[in-house]
């Protein structure tokens, strides 16, 4: 069988995580797949012990995506360049794209998305919206067939560790962005996510699936929470609320008659009878509200390498058999079947 070659690009928390599993779990995979899955190398800004084999290294990403033996590119770097330019020469050579970046999917998924079509390769990026959970494959496909009238999520986790923090301690604003730096939540430069900057990539990339139209982050009403304080907090307990950063994705009629796709990130006063209060620490859950299904909430861990890379590594693993099957999936055959355990033995 013809071996899947994958290039990841970046070395960082979920780029180490997708290249270990890619390595410890690469019999796994090839039975899920029906093809080995090889990794044929790694883009770094700098070289240097990064704790993998030497030549897998690179710092010459357009190099590594162009090879020939690369079918599938994660794209793991962030940022809008030299990302986007890479995934568009994957794309425009038929090479399928696995992306976690939310940022260049918010302004730019429909560039991305035509080089995808035109090229018959795949882009998937369950990764860059609330890290493990599975949000974005439900609303590309599952509701597919379904109305969605509304998502509302709480899609950062740094922001929401600090807002439950100061809920339950009563400390203020500052004194709690000061321990979620200590303990690694927050980024020595928090903005993006207490400014809702992050949030807001997240709610344009979801509401542009929720409702089949490109929304930007340009488009998205966006406040932050680094004007929230513990009086804040308090006024909404007495209230029997929390406050939470919200992303709220939903239609709007005009006055004018004309449906509308309303999105805006903001910190909300959340009910304490809500799903959405009880999401404490630097948790995500994602509500979408739509016609036939009803109520579906997504729970689970939105951010950290793992997280992330279990995301990634899913999307690879379609990729990968999509190359292999033609999207028809993989053939019984190529399971690794494990015994069943007799009854009465657990
Ligand atoms: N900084 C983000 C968060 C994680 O705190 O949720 C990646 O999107």
């Amino acid at each position: 069988v013809h071996p899947i070659g994958v290039a990841v690009l970046g070395l960082g928390n979920v780029g180490t995580e997708v290249v270990r599993i890619l390595q410890e779990n690469a019999g796994d995979l090839e039975a899920r797949v029906g093809a080995p899955i090889v990794l044929r190398g790694i883009a770094v800004r700098t070289l240097g012990d990064r704790g993998v084999a030497e030549e897998l290294l690179t710092t010459d990403p357009h190099s590594l995506v162009a090879r020939d033996d690369v079918d599938i590119v994660v794209e793991v770097f962030g940022g809008i360049e030299p990302a986007k330019e890479l995934m568009l020469s994957a794309l425009n050579a038929g090479k399928s794209v696995v992306t976690a970046n939310k940022a260049l999917l918010a302004d730019y998924t429909g560039e991305l998305a035509e080089a995808a079509e035109n090229h018959r390769a795949d882009l998937y990026f369950e990764a860059a919206v609330a890290g493990a959970i599975p949000v974005v494959r439900p609303l590309m496909q599952s509701l597919a067939g379904d109305r969605v009238d509304r998502v509302i999520g709480i899609v950062n986790g740094t922001t929401n560790f600090i807002l439950s923090a100061m809920d339950s301690t009563g400390a203020d604003y500052s004194e709690t962005l000061a321990e979620a730096g200590r303990l690694g939540y927050a980024e020595a430069d928090p903005t993006a996510d207490v400014e809702g900057y992050d949030a807001a990539s997240k709610a344009a990339i979801l509401a542009s699936l929720a409702f089949h139209t490109r929304v930007t982050a340009a488009d998205v009403y966006r406040e932050g929470i680094s004007s929230i304080t513990a009086d804040d907090l308090a006024t909404a307990r007495a209230l029997d609320c929390t406050v939470k950063l919200l992303a709220l994705c939903e239609r709007v009629l005009g006055e004018d008659g004309q449906e509308r796709i309303s999105v805006r990130v903001y910190p909300a006063l959340v009910p304490l009878s809500h799903p959405l209060a009880s999401v404490s620490g630097a948790f995500n859950a994602i509500v979408v509200e739509a016609k036939a299904a009803g109520r579906l909430m997504f729970y689970g861990q939105g951010a950290g390498g793992a997280p992330t890379a279990s995301a990634v590594m899913g999307d690879l693993v379609m990729a990968a058999r999509n190359k292999v099957f033609g999207g028809r999936g993989p053939a019984d055959s190529t399971y690794a079947k494990l015994p069943i355990a007799p009854m009465g033995d657990t």
